[in-house]
């Protein structure tokens, strides 16, 4: 039975208030990513950087999830092949809609990591400039999140479940990052049928074999349900 592929962007999780970044109104507009999103900008205004993840964090512990991750949580459960969530956002909704085995390719709000020795720990609600490290106990803590310049988290991986993907889809994304915008063309190469998932046609739409335009909450459970009726794209 067929190998599904999902990528999943801040579109997915739009309708649980978690906002977008290059939308209108989206975080790039409010904030410089370059002060908030690089190792540089953190070196140069931790303070900063700690504020900005705080308010995601506080804002997506607060979230719930819509019903675009609960029908892809219900596809892994009930589609017969493997179903892989690989996902850009890093607001830990996808597991608390009940998808598992979840990959964060950049990073989880939820997550610590110390600069200086690499330990890895659960962030607290809201992470103070200078955090110790529970490890090394040295000043270093940061979000555990991917920040520009820097390599996303399991790329071997991903690139192996694009290579065997019979299905791929694209949810939310705007295409406009890359490794992530580049997944479509492995897996099409990979001879996948490739859908995108999106409020509206994305840069990369051409790209895809079929698109399914509308809010994600009334999308992706239409689409999981014409998968498992076998309706459309097996
Ligand atoms: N339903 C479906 N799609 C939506 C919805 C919705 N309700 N609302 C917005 N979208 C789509 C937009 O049309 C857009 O294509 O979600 C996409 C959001 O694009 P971006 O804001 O660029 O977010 P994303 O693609 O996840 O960004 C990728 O860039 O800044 C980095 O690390 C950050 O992971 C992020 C990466």
């Amino acid at each position: 039975m067929k190998n599904i592929v999902i990528l999943t962007g801040a579109g997915i999780s739009a309708e649980s208030g978690m906002g977008t970044f290059r939308d209108e109104g989206g975080l790039w507009t409010q904030y410089a990513l370059e002060d908030v999103a690089t190792p540089e900008g953190f070196a140069r205004n931790p303070a900063l950087v700690q504020e900005f993840y705080n308010i995601r964090r506080v804002k997506a512990a607060a979230a719930r999830p819509n019903e675009a991750h609960e029908a892809l949580a219900r596809l892994q459960r009930e589609w017969p092949g493997r179903v892989d969530i690989v996902t850009q956002n890093v607001d830990g909704l996808h597991e608390a809609g009940g998808a598992r085995d979840v990959i964060h390719m950049h990073g989880e709000l939820a997550g610590a990591l110390c600069a200086a020795c690499g330990h890895r720990w659960e962030a607290p609600a809201e992470m103070a400039v200078g955090e110790p490290c529970p490890a090394c106990k040295g000043p270093h803590a940061r979000p555990d999140v991917v920040w520009f310049g820097e390599i996303p988290y399991h790329m071997d991986r991903i690139s192996d479940l694009l290579d065997a993907a019979d299905l791929f889809a694209a949810i939310g994304t705007s295409g406009q990052v890359y490794p992530a915008a580049a997944f479509v063309h492995q897996a099409a190469a990979a001879g996948a049928h490739t859908v995108e998932l999106n409020l509206e046609p994305s840069e990369l739409a051409s790209g895809f074999d079929e698109l399914r335009s509308g809010p994600a909450s009334r999308v992706v459970p239409d689409w999981v349900g014409d998968l498992l009726s076998g309706r459309s794209g097996r």
